[in-house]
């Protein structure tokens, strides 16, 4: 889905297919450097990393293994606990393993602040994160991501992954969601 198509729906493209395209590129080449001699497990948080993972993971040369999890949110839209439920676990033992998060967005952070602890009681000898998108102004805790693509405004923003009501998420730019649509 291209955003001219769906102008109306839109206020603003913030991140292009092409930026996307490139940004990934860019931390592909550093990743590839910090686990050059290492075996790699790239962990997607289902369902909006799937295209996130799905390019990052073809960008990179070497082998890599994937795994994926699905996570209920603690309520869409609001605060909470941040209290996570896994709706489908790994298949893959976390035993020694260099594993690298692949998040679409971090905004609160709750989701990624929880699962890194969780992976991390697992017995794994490294979690690191990659996230595409940051919403630096709705963090309600503290994420260390080692591989960022994009700071974002606080926007109700869709595509490449996310959703609004499970649409937008194959539209290939990141943009803002115009209040209507929602409202
Ligand atoms: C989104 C996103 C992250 C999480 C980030 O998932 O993919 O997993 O929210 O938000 P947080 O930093 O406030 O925790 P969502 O729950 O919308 O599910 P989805 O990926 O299936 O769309």
């Amino acid at each position: 889905m291209d955003s001219r198509e769906i102008e109306a729906d839109l206020t603003e493209v913030l991140v292009t297919e092409q930026q996307i395209r490139d940004k990934l590129a860019e931390l592909a080449r550093r990743i590839e450097a910090d686990y050059e001699g290492r075996d790699l497990l790239l962990v997607g948080v289902l369902k909006g990393a799937v295209m996130v993972m799905a390019d990052l993971a073809r960008e990179l040369k070497p082998h890599v293994n994937m795994d994926w999890m699905a996570v209920s949110s603690y309520g869409a839209g609001t605060t909470s606990s941040g209290v996570v439920k896994i709706l489908k676990d790994l298949d893959s033992d976390l035993s020694g393993r260099d594993v690298l998060i692949v998040e679409d967005i971090i905004d609160s952070g709750l989701t990624l602040s929880w699962l890194t602890a969780n992976l991390a009681s697992r017995g794994a000898a490294s979690i690191e994160i990659c996230a595409l998108l940051r919403k630096p102004d709705a963090a309600k805790v503290e994420i260390d991501v080692k591989y960022l693509g994009f700071d974002i405004p606080n926007q109700f923003v869709v595509g490449y992954g996310l959703d609004f009501a499970e649409r937008y998420r194959n539209l290939r730019d990141v943009a803002i969601l115009a209040p209507h649509v929602y409202s």
